[in-house]
């Protein structure tokens, strides 16, 4: 017995002399004192040797040696930082959590849901379409036959393995989905992005963004759209911009027109964006060319409406003075940041 005292007096010093420097340490602390094959298990095997009327002393000795080693693999655990979670009754819950970095919205979005919600406000359901798109919906439906020259006004890229299938030049496809829906009366708003095999510059992109619009009902006029139009560049420039009509030529509408804005940058004296006329360009527009309704099994005569489309860049660009498009689909984070508008 006496000798078992004296190993665990032994032990006991040793203990007090370990100190380890890192985790590792700790553990192989813990294999060799505290392990299934450890010393404290040995030594607790020795109280069968015990005779009965020892017992209870040795218990609390060998006892207390358990605890004497246990703590001290406590104090070294947490010594070396090694410390177990806390129970989670332990948590304290009033200690601040990680910040959650608050994204912004992209400058294109927030232009595109300025746009679209002047429409929605005036009754435009908001619809998508496909950016891989046939030729019928994005050309031939759209009164443009294989050969017409006016194909060449956007430069396509086709999908190699099947040539009828291209990467929509405009959001004009939209506009044919819906009507062949056969739901008549239409009045809807199509946001979206398309596509032109254009060199990329600060200028011009090889994608970009557009808003197409259409109404058809019958007795629709072009002083609808108009006011509609007039409506529209109240809301979004300003009471004074002075808005003037140009006619052009889209295959798709006709009669055609381009609409124009007082420069909103320089308030119609001249400067260096609207290239000192006073004007800038916003969109394109006109009423639904008859065969673009019979392509879409609508009656010309007794339907008729107006469309309209505009690019998103642009106005976004002007509004936020940024010089270069390629900007917008850099994904700079330095860039996106500066953007908080609520909308
Ligand atoms: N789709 C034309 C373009 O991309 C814009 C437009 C739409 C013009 C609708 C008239 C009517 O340039």
């Amino acid at each position: 017995m006496e000798q078992l005292l004296s190993q665990i007096e032994a032990y006991k010093k040793e203990i007090e002399g370990f100190a380890a420097s890192d985790g590792k340490a700790v553990e192989e602390f813990r294999i060799k004192w505290l392990g299934t094959k450890g010393i404290v298990k040995e030594i607790m095997g020795e109280m069968k040797n015990v005779p009965a009327d020892k017992k209870k002393e040795f218990g609390q000795i060998l006892n207390e040696f358990k605890l004497f080693t246990e703590n001290k693999y406590e104090n070294l655990r947490e010594s070396t930082g090694n410390r177990q979670l806390a129970p989670s009754n332990q948590l304290d819950l009033s200690l601040p959590g990680d910040p959650i970095p608050l994204g912004t919205r992209h400058p294109i979005t927030l232009m595109r849901n300025r746009i679209v919600s002047i429409f929605q406000r005036l009754g435009f359901a908001v619809t998508e379409g496909p950016e891989i798109e046939d030729d019928w919906h994005n050309f031939t439906a759209l009164n443009l036959h294989e050969h017409h020259p006016a194909r060449d006004m956007q430069d396509t890229f086709y999908v190699q393995q099947n040539p009828d299938w291209l990467l929509r030049t405009h959001t004009s496809n939209v506009q044919i989905r819906e009507m062949e829906k056969g739901k008549l009366p239409i009045r809807g708003i199509y946001p979206g992005r398309v596509y032109r095999n254009e060199t990329v510059s600060a200028r011009s992109h090889c994608f970009f963004h557009q808003v197409e619009g259409l109404y058809i009902d019958e007795n629709v006029s072009f002083a609808d759209l108009k006011q509609t139009l007039y409506f529209f560049v109240k809301e979004m420039y300003g009471k004074d911009v002075k808005v003037r009509f140009r006619p052009s030529y889209f295959p798709f509408t006709e009669p055609s027109a381009e609409m124009d804005v007082t420069c909103f940058i320089c308030g119609g004296v001249g400067c260096n964006i609207c290239k000192k006329t006073g004007w800038v360009e916003i969109l394109g527009c006109g009423m639904v060319h008859p065969n673009v309704l019979s392509n879409c099994h609508i009656d010309p005569n007794k339907y008729t409406g107006f469309a309209f489309g505009m690019g998103i860049e642009r106005p976004a660009m002007l509004k936020y003075g940024v010089n270069d498009l390629r900007l917008f689909s850099e994904n700079d984070v330095r860039f996106l940041k500066q953007f908080t508008s609520a909308i």
